[in-house]
C-alpha cells in the first residue's frame, strides 16, 4: 500500500471495548522506571507473571534477566511490529493509537537489560505508519522520554529507529528478523543461541512483540497485582484480540486470560459461528462443541486473533487458502516446510474434488506430522495445524460420496 494514501486515524474505529492502554501516560512510567535500577524493574515485570504476546508466551522477566546477565555489549531491544499472522491487526492498532507507550516499554526493557538503543521493526506493509510513529518518536525526544537523562536520571537514555519489514511473513520470526535487519535474506537461523545471547550483530538482543512492551508501563504505574489480578493464575493479565470474519462486530477487544470463546461470540455478534480459528492461520480451528474452551494457554493458545466463520461457510476451501498462504510464504530452506506446504496444498485442492479415501488421509496425515516434527522453525511447524483441526471436524464438508 502507498505509504500517503492511509491515515491512521482510519483504524481507530476497530476499538471493540475499552482497552487497559487507553489511560497509562507512557511519560509517568518512565518517570517511575528512572527510580528503579534494572533489577527493580526485572523483580516487577516478574512479579505481574507478563508473557510474550507475540504467540509463544514466554516469560518476558525471564527473557530480560537473561539478556541483563550477559557479558556483551552494546545490548539491543528490538520491537517486532512485523505483524504478519492472517487475522491479526492488534499491533496495528497499539502503533496508531498508543505509540508512546511501546516506545517507553522498549526504553524501560533498556534500562532493565543495560541496552540504550532499540529498533522497532515495521511490518513493510504498514509502511504507511512510518511517518506517524517517526512524528511519536520525536514528540518523546522532545518532551524527554527518548534521548539522554529521561526522567531525570542522569544513568537513562535510550533512543529509537525504525527500520521496515522486509514484506516476507518468515521475517516476523525473531532469527529471520535479524537477519533482514543485518541486510541479508530474512532466513531462520539456528537457535542456540537464542537472541538473549548473541542476536543483533552477534550482541545481546531482546525481541519483544509490540504488545507485550504496551503491557509494561502500565505494569509500572498500576503495579504487577493490579496485571496479576486478571486472568488466571497460570496466565496472569489481558491479551488484545483482533476479532474478524462472519461477526456483527470486528474490531480489537481486550479480555482476561480464561475468557471463554462463547463470551467473545456473544461479544462481537456470532453465536451462530460455524468455527472459530483462534491464533490466526497459524492456530486451531474449533467447532461449537468446544466453544466453552478458554482463552489460555494450556487450553486455546492464541496469538491475538479470532477469525469467525459463519453457517454457510465451506472450511475446506477456507484450509486451502491458508495452505496458499504457507506455500506462498514458506522461505524455502528446508525441505519438510518448501516441499510440504506444496504438497499439503495440492492435496486439499484434490480433496475438496474428490474427497478423501483412508488411504489418502492416512498419508496426508502423516505428512502433516512429518512438516510438524522436521521443519526447522516455527512456520513450518505450525503450518499444517488449521488444516489438521479442520479434518478432524469438519470432513463433512468434502464431498459426501468419499468422505
Ligand atoms: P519460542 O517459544 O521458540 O520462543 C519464544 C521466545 O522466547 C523467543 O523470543 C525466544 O528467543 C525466547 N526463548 C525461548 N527459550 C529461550 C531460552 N531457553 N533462553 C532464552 N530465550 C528463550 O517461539 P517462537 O518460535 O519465537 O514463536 C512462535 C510463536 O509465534 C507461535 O506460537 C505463533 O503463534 C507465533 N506467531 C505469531 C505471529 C504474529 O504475527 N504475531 C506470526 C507467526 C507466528
Ligand atoms: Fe523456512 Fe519453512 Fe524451514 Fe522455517 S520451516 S526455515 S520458513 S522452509
Amino acid at each position: 500500500m502507498p505509504e500517503s494514501k492511509m491515515d491512521p486515524k482510519s483504524v481507530r474505529g476497530f476499538v471493540g471495548n475499552k482497552l487497559s492502554f487507553s489511560d497509562i501516560s507512557a511519560s509517568e512510567a518512565l518517570k517511575s522506571a528512572a527510580q528503579m535500577d534494572g533489577e527493580d524493574i526485572v523483580a516487577i515485570v516478574n512479579a505481574s507473571g507478563l508473557k510474550g504476546r507475540g504467540g509463544a508466551g514466554f516469560p518476558t522477566a525471564k527473557k530480560w534477566e537473561y539478556a541483563r546477565g550477559q557479558e556483551g555489549h552494546p545490548k539491543y531491544i528490538i520491537g517486532n511490529a512485523d505483524e504478519g499472522e492472517p487475522g491479526t491487526f492488534k499491533d496495528r492498532l497499539i502503533l496508531t493509537d498508543f505509540p508512546e507507550l511501546v516506545f517507553a516499554g522498549m526504553a524501560i526493557a533498556g534500562r532493565a537489560v543495560g541496552a540504550e538503543f532499540g529498533i522497532l521493526y515495521l511490518r513493510a506493509e504498514y509502511g504507511w505508519l512510518r511517518a506517524h510513529l517517526e512524528t511519536a518518536i520525536e514528540r518523546c525526544r522532545d518532551e524527554g522520554m527518548l534521548g539522554k537523562v529521561i526522567g531525570g536520571a542522569k544513568d537513562f537514555s535510550f533512543d529509537i529507529s525504525i527500520r521496515m519489514g522486509s514484506g516476507a511473513y518468515i521475517c516476523g520470526e525473531e532469527t529471520a528478523l535479524l537477519e533482514s535487519l543485518e541486510g541479508r535474506r530474512g532466513d531462520a537461523r539456528n537457535r542456540i543461541p537464542f537472541p538473549v545471547q548473541a542476536g543483533y550483530l552477534g550482541k545481546p538482543t531482546v525481541v519483544n512483540n509490540v504488545e507485550t512492551l504496551a503491557w509494561v508501563p502500565c505494569i509500572l504505574l498500576k503495579g504487577p497485582s493490579w496485571f496479576a489480578s486478571r486472568g488466571t493464575r497460570k496466565a496472569p493479565g489481558a491479551w488484545l484480540f483482533s476479532v474478524s470474519g462472519d461477526c456483527k462486530r470486528p474490531g480489537v477487544y481486550e479480555y482476561p486470560f480464561g475468557t471463554s470463546l462463547r463470551q467473545i461470540l456473544a461479544d462481537v455478534g456470532a453465536e451462530d459461528a460455524k468455527a472459530v480459528q483462534v491464533g490466526g492461520a497459524s492456530g486451531t480451528c474449533v467447532p461449537p462443541a468446544e466453544f466453552d474452551r478458554t482463552l489460555t494457554p494450556g487450553d486455546l493458545a492464541t496469538g491475538g486473533s479470532i477469525i469467525v466463520f459463519g453457517p454457510g461457510q465451506d472450511m475446506f476451501a477456507v484450509a486451502e487458502n491458508f495452505q496458499h498462504f504457507f506455500a506462498d510464504e514458506s522461505c524455502g530452506q528446508c525441505i519438510p516446510c518448501r516441499v510440504g506446504n506444496q504438497r499439503l496444498l495440492e492435496a486439499i485442492a484434490r480433496m475438496r474434488k474428490v474427497g478423501l479415501d483412508r488411504e489418502a488421509e492416512r498419508n496426508v496425515r502423516q505428512l502433516a506430522q512429518t512438516m510438524s516434527v522436521a521443519s526447522k522453525c516455527g512456520l513450518g511447524q505450525m503450518s499444517p495445524r488449521a488444516f489438521l483441526s479442520i479434518l478432524n471436524t469438519f470432513a463433512g464438508d468434502l464431498p459426501a460420496k468419499h468422505a
